[in-house]
């Protein structure tokens, strides 16, 4: 585990590669930058209550944006969030896993449940002391394949985290990491050891309530989500069974959306979904073809000048054809659809394949998808060796009858 987990490392940093800087404590006026009105419901909230939630939506942080986003760009924007959020953590040194309905979108598919905008994850008690010590209001600056301009996170901890009481029912999130563009965020809640718990010792409390045996959390398992490393409680199917009851860990048709068995993958069925990724595809459709079109012109060219040079000359104005930036692709047609940039093809593929542009799926991802496969195998034959055994039961209990 711990050897897997070492030699995926590299693979994360070369990912998101980070540049923290250095703005601590910083007001969040300094790291807003293009919203001109406060969207946070602020004025609405109890004065003891310290994160707002925007007017618009529960789930969206008002200070950095004051609209939602649509399905496709919310979805890309959340797992970029998570991706950098699990690779700071881990830069850092802090130990977090995925909780609620983020693990339960870890055991469909180890992707972010696609109906969600938001997402869950936990510290322990040392941790989230840590992080208010040193990491509040930090902005940590990432650029990705998927983000080439770059975009700023920020880790902003709830002075209020030092409450360890559940009577504290304003104040139950103790830390976010907000991606300052869209305004979507991570909520992060404190397992606290709770020494005064009727059930005596090892039992972990946060503050909305929740409670787990140390042992159904300890020690953490390592995995993937969303293409990054990243932990999971121990006993996490028990966990997710407890909070969500069983039906959530097998039932295929859900939220307006069907499991995909064979791609590992939720599917809109509802009409609203639908219509949001219809539209999605339509522009990935025209991006496509812009592509196409692209490569076509530049082959003819290659062609073309093929008939004209020497060999020397033609490997050199294929590589200037490659290169969409070339000022030569630019200036041979002024009024031809313009380059389309790699990062758009890219997007398209699991995260951990994009670290080259070369878009091989890289050992891991395969293993990772292999292990998925694995697991759905071994879910589908309980769940029939289940449907037998409750046959056979219905049998015997009618011809007792
Ligand atoms: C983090 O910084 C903000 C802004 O300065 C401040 O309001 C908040 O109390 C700080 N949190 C902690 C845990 O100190
Ligand atoms: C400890 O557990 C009890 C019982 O669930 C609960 O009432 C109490 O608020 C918890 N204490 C803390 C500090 O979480």
């Amino acid at each position: 585990m711990r050897l897997s987990w070492l030699l995926s490392l590299p693979a994360v940093l070369t990912l998101t590669s980070a540049v923290a800087i250095e703005k601590r404590d910083a007001d969040f006026l300094s790291v807003r930058t293009k919203m001109h009105k406060d969207m946070s419901g602020r004025r609405g909230d109890p004065q003891d209550k310290y994160f707002h939630e925007s007017v618009f939506h529960p789930h969206y942080d008002g200070r950095f944006a004051d609209h939602q986003l649509g399905y496709r760009e919310r979805k890309q924007a959340l797992s970029n969030l998570i991706q950098t959020y699990l690779a700071t953590m881990s830069d850092i040194g802090v130990e977090t896993w995925l909780m609620h309905g983020t693990l339960l979108g870890w055991w469909w598919n180890r992707k972010i449940l696609p109906w969600d905008s938001d997402s869950d994850v936990q510290v322990s008690e040392p941790s989230i002391q840590y992080l208010a010590s040193y990491y509040n209001m930090t902005v940590f600056h990432y650029k990705t394949p998927r983000i080439p301009e770059g975009r700023d996170y920020m880790l902003e901890i709830n002075p209020h985290y030092a409450n360890r009481e559940q009577t504290d029912k304003l104040n139950v999130i103790d830390a976010r990491w907000v991606d300052t563009e869209s305004g979507l965020f991570i909520d992060i809640t404190t397992a606290r050891y709770n020494n005064t718990h009727p059930s005596g010792e090892g039992m972990l409390s946060c503050k909305d309530g929740h409670e787990y045996r140390d042992t159904y959390i300890f020690p953490l398992r390592e995995t993937f989500f969303e293409g990054t490393p990243a932990k999971i409680p121990f006993a996490y199917k028990e966990v997710l069974e407890a909070e969500y009851r069983k039906k959530a860990l097998t039932l295929l048709d859900f939220e307006g959306h069907h499991f995909d068995e064979d791609k590992l993958e939720w599917i809109p069925v509802n009409k609203k979904y639908i219509a949001e990724a219809k539209k999605n595809a339509d522009v990935k459709k025209a991006e496509e073809k812009k592509a196409s079109l692209q490569e076509g012109q530049d082959k003819k060219k290659a062609e073309e000048q093929k008939a004209l040079g020497t060999p020397e000359k033609q490997a050199s104005v294929l590589q200037q054809n490659q290169k969409p930036n070339s000022n030569q692709a630019e200036s041979a047609k002024p009024d031809g659809p313009k380059v389309v940039k790699q990062p758009t093809k890219s997007d398209q593929l699991p995260p951990s394949a994009q670290q080259d542009a070369g878009a091989q799926k890289t050992k891991e991802e395969e293993t990772r998808l292999a292990t998925l496969k694995a697991h759905e195998e071994e879910r589908k034959v309980k769940e029939s060796a289940a449907r037998e055994e409750e046959k056979r039961k219905q049998k015997n209990q009618a011809s007792k009858r």
